[in-house]
């Protein structure tokens, strides 16, 4: 079943916190001249019109880039990210996680970006073929496989994004074993884990984040989880923020990502909040 289609959440509070975080990562493994590797095991449809029919039906990117947009950003990370979407925004259009990458790394660093929906796969490819960015590899398989079959890279650098869309509840576990056999062969991945934060609503689903963060600090790496709330956890009011995990997160990410953070909810509303949490410091 592949019924999840980005374009209606492009944008969001979760795309601020997830693509926040990864330009993070990136930037990191920018202070050093050795070339590395990213993946992107769910990449969905590289950029998103904020017009079309999906993205305006219930204008997700209004709780969210919306509101960060046209701020003057303190925080080094938060105006790297509002840069980076600024010549998509004049367009009206939403960057993914596939064009955060193309623009952020640089020409001899490589790319692997995977996606299973094949109507997704088709922009997907052809868009990031156009960009003409040296070193981008575009799959159209399943993201863990994906993992499992292109890890470690060599040189062993590089860093993971992994943003399923959680629509079955098996994807929480799916997540826990991709990144232990990940971690099997590639010891020092940074992995970056996004997840939703979904109130009692959520049924089957409620919680599985939450036990899936146990699952992952488990693995005696260190990591830490950093949150956005936008609205209070009240039994109705479904996702009501999300997380990214990070493992092997690199030096000074966690004081970055924090400022980053603190400073794009002060304009999410009275109700939002963030927060970040190590889980395991050191291995
Ligand atoms: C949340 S979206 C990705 C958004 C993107 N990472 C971004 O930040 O712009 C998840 C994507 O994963 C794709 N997908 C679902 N299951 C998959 C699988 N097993 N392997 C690869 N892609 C998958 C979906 O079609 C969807 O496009």
């Amino acid at each position: 079943m592949l019924s999840y289609q980005h374009a209606f959440h492009a944008g969001n509070h979760a795309d601020v916190i997830k693509h926040v975080c990864w330009i993070g990562v990136i930037n990191a493994l920018k202070k050093k001249d050795k070339p590395f590797t990213l993946f992107d095991s769910h990449a969905g449809a590289y950029c998103y019109d904020l017009n079309d029919a999906m993205s305006s039906k219930n204008k997700e990117y209004e709780s969210g880039i919306t509101r960060v947009n046209n701020t003057d950003a303190s925080s080094s990370l938060l105006s790297d990210y509002l840069n980076l979407c600024s010549t998509f925004l004049a367009q009206e259009r939403y960057p993914g996680s596939p064009v955060i990458s193309a623009m952020t790394k640089r020409n001899n660093d490589s790319l692997h970006v995977m996606e299973l929906h094949p109507a997704e796969f088709d922009k997907l490819n052809h868009n990031l073929n156009s960009l003409r960015v040296d070193a981008c590899h575009v799959h159209k398989r399943d993201g863990f496989e994906g993992l499992r079959a292109l890890t470690p890279p060599k040189p062993n650098r590089g860093a993971i994004l992994i943003d399923p869309p959680y629509e079955r509840a098996s994807e929480y576990k799916d997540v826990v074993n991709g990144v232990t056999q990940v971690l099997k062969r590639w010891q020092q991945a940074q992995i970056v884990i996004w997840y939703p934060l979904l109130s009692a609503r959520a049924g089957a689903k409620h919680g599985a984040s939450e036990a899936m963060c146990d699952a992952l600090a488990a693995l005696d790496v260190p990591c830490f989880k950093a949150q956005v709330c936008v609205t209070p956890n009240t039994e109705d009011a479904g996702m009501y923020g999300s997380g990214v995990m990070v493992l092997n997160p690199p030096w000074q990410l966690d004081v970055q990502l924090d400022s980053a953070l603190q400073e794009a909810v002060s304009h999410m509303g009275a109700h939002a909040s963030s927060s970040l949490v190590w889980l395991r410091r050191d291995a």
